[in-house]
């Protein structure tokens, strides 16, 4: 794996490895209006494009979700044209399964979607998504860092029906993007996997919102740390 984007949604996630990396910002790197913000440099042997979603020109918050994730997935392979992409970021975690606040977790199995029920035959599983993860397990045992499959949905919050479809699917991470860019990896044939460091456990009272707020510094700490440590393994190994 030498050419690489990673893909990630929040600015604030993103500064302490953009700082690490040392990238350089490119200049107009789409036609005007798209919001994303595109790095790139080296890590030893590998060539790194970082993405990140940018504001909304309306409500000036970053772009977070399944929307401009993939359609910053799709220009981002079209640009770099990578061998692999890499969605880092924060994302909830089940306590019961074993999460704790600052994990960092890589993808495995199939991310799904726990929001987009459509009981229609054919559908229902459409709605699904079940997307192939690029196999992390020998990146993580050598690593000694944990695996998980990764539910995907466009809200913080969680309701009764979201936690029932993620654990149907045996889920124990919840984001907002990874199912997403993993679609638009599957359709033009660019393994993926995903590196999410634990903000809030989903299964406990406190409100995620307030529980992201208090770890979100933590959990993009580690996160640094440890995609250091993929990144620095990938550059060493070939895919
Ligand atoms: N990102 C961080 N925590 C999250 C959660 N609980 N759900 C979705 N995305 C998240």
């Amino acid at each position: 794996m030498r050419n690489i984007s990673i893909i990630m949604a929040m600015k604030s996630e993103a500064e302490s490895l953009l700082q690490s990396l040392q990238l350089r910002k490119v200049n107009r790197p789409f036609r005007s209006g798209i919001p994303f913000e595109v790095y790139e440099g080296n890590l030893g042997k590998a060539q790194l494009s970082l993405l990140v979603s940018g504001n909304d020109s309306d409500h000036h918050v970053d772009n977070v979700a399944t929307v401009p994730a993939a359609l910053m997935t799709y220009l981002a392979i079209e640009k770099f044209e990578p061998d692999l992409v890499i969605n880092a970021g924060t994302a909830g975690g089940i306590a019961g399964r074993g999460c704790e606040i600052g994990n960092v977790y890589l993808s495995s199995g199939k991310f799904c979607f726990h929001d987009r029920r459509i009981p229609l035959p054919g559908f229902d599983q459409y709605g699904m998504g079940l997307y192939p993860s690029y196999d992390t397990s020998i990146i993580a045992k050598d690593l000694q860092l944990k695996t998980g499959t990764v539910s995907t949905g466009n809200s913080l919050d969680l309701l009764e029906k979201d936690m029932q479809i993620i654990e149907e699917n045996r889920a124990i991470i919840k984001d907002m993007e990874a199912a997403a860019i993993a679609w638009v990896c599957r359709t033009l044939s660019v393994p993926m996997f995903a590196v999410k460091a634990i903000t809030d456990l989903i299964d406990e009272d406190t409100p995620t919102a307030t529980q992201f707020m208090k770890n979100l510094h933590q959990a993009a700490t580690n996160l640094q740390v440890k995609m250091i440590e993929v990144l620095r393994y990938l550059q060493n190994h070939e895919g």
